[in-house]
């Protein structure tokens, strides 16, 4: 009797979720599926189950969806736990995109401050969550989706007894990009991923097991540039491309093209809003359409969401986990010598063979010179992210900030911690 518990149930995102377990429903016949919503959450809750319960129906599989906001009787005895949450809501994620370009820094929801903010916010209650999770599903997989994705997955494995396998549709997207730019079936094409959740290079990529890297970074090169919807798809330099040789991810624009993307993000800010401010309107739209009693399917224009392929990445790997697969998958899981270059119990985000004990990462060992130096700034400073969210410890949020690469200054970064700080109080217990 397969039980699935979904925490931020009432996310706009849950329908993707339930297409993806009707379509593999054969291989994946869940029983019982919880989605799990809070007070203020309640009502996007009720909106979006109605549509779950229908898109069901229509399919004609025998999934339970149940709504609560008893998050304990959801994970009782569930065999996953899939975290979907945003603590503080989309305006938290205002603020966090706001502050940062109050002082010329990058504003975004998990990329420097912004998902440092974030993460602060959400340590707390994931570490809730997974005493829930020790205490009444002890057996179970906990997937996270929550961002920042793989801060938050590190934050677990090291704090907690859960087990957790971290995502994010990055890689996942990377590949159908590739798929799409060579017109081939995305089945066909296999990418080697290293590095960390929205920092992750595809260091080579094959075509029917041929590797194509040289040929794809040229057409890289040559101006095809790959993004997603909530990322600005400011073009690569040919030259810079090259010299990488490697397909970067697209949130490494924010490392790679600072000064144009910090340009970019103020000029949108002053016109069409941040992207907090943009999604915060899709989103209305899109419960508008949900309530439509007749809808019974995703409706197209979620599409809009940067959460493209989420479901694919998602319950693909529950199926992969129940059915023993032994497939590949890419994930964020504890590095264990993965990259000789990084600790052994930090999270990396790479590609790792899928079975019913979890994720086994596909050794690399040491990566170039040119992306080592900047994913250990990243890591580091995630490390100490995850310290101070889980001590609410100032000093070490202090050096988390100042050591990030995005972060030009240890003045500037306490500016913005205070700020971060100060705006976030109702959501920080543990400072
Ligand atoms: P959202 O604002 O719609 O949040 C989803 C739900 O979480 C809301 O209904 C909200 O009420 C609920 N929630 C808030 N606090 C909660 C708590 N303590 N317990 C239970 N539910 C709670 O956000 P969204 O846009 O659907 O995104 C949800 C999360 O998924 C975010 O953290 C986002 O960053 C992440 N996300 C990650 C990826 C990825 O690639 N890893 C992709 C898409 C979204
Ligand atoms: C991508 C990232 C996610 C992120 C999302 C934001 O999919 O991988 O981690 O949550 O974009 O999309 P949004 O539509 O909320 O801006
Ligand atoms: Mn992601
Ligand atoms: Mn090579």
């Amino acid at each position: 009797n397969l039980k699935i518990a979904v925490i931020g149930g009432g996310s706009s995102y849950t329908p993707e979720l339930i297409e993806g377990f009707i379509k593999r429903y054969n291989e994946l016949p869940v029983k019982d599926l919880y989605l799990v919503d809070i007070e203020e959450g309640k009502e996007k809750l009720e909106i979006v189950g109605g549509l779950a319960k229908r898109m069901v129906e229509k399919a004609g599989v025998g999934i339970n969806i149940h709504l609560t906001l008893d998050r304990r009787e959801a994970i009782k005895d569930a065999d996953f736990v899939v975290t979907q949450f945003r603590v503080g809501g989309m305006d938290a994620r205002i603020r966090d995109e706001k502050i940062p370009l109050k002082y010329d820094v990058i504003g975004q929801e998990t990329t420097g401050p912004g998902g440092f903010a974030k993460a602060q916010r959400t340590i707390p209650v994931i570490l809730d969550i997974c005493k829930d999770v020790e205490e009444l599903a002890p057996n179970a997989w906990l997937i996270n989706f929550t961002n920042p994705s793989g801060v938050i997955t590190e934050t677990i494995l090291k704090y907690t007894n859960v087990k957790a396998i971290g995502l994010c549709n990055v890689p996942i997207g990377m590949v159908y990009g590739v798929a799409k730019m060579l017109e081939v079936d995305p089945k066909r094409v296999y990418i080697d991923f290293a590095g960390l959740n929205h920092l992750v290079w595809g260091t080579h990529i094959y075509l029917d097991g041929e590797d194509i890297t040289e040929k794809l970074i040229d057409s890289f090169a040559g101006g095809k540039s790959l993004s997603m919807k909530n990322i600005p798809e400011l073009p690569w330099d040919p030259d810079f491309i090259k010299s990488l040789g490697m397909y970067p991810c697209p949130y490494h624009r924010y490392y790679y093209l600072t000064d144009k993307m910090l340009e970019k993000q103020k000029e949108e800010a002053a016109t069409v809003g941040t992207r907090g401010e943009v999604v915060k309107k899709l989103e209305q739209e899109l419960f508008e359409l949900y309530k439509d009693p007749n809808l019974n399917i995703k409706p197209p224009q979620l599409e809009k969401r940067g959460g493209a392929y989420y479901s694919d990445a998602a319950c693909s790997l529950i199926c992969s986990i129940y059915n023993d697969k032994k497939d590949i998958h890419v994930v964020n899981v504890r590095n264990n010598g993965t990259i000789a270059d990084l600790p052994d119990d930090v999270v990396i985000e790479t590609n790792a063979i899928i079975d019913r004990n979890g994720a086994h990462p596909i050794n690399i060992g040491h990566v170039p010179a040119k992306i080592r130096g900047l994913m250990q700034a990243v890591k580091a400073y995630e490390e100490l992210t995850i310290e101070a969210g889980v001590k609410g410890d100032y000093y070490t949020a202090l050096q988390a900030l100042t050591i990030h690469p995005l972060i030009p200054s240890a003045t500037v970064a306490k500016k913005i911690l205070d700020d971060i700080l100060e705006q976030n109080k109702e959501y920080l217990p543990q400072y």
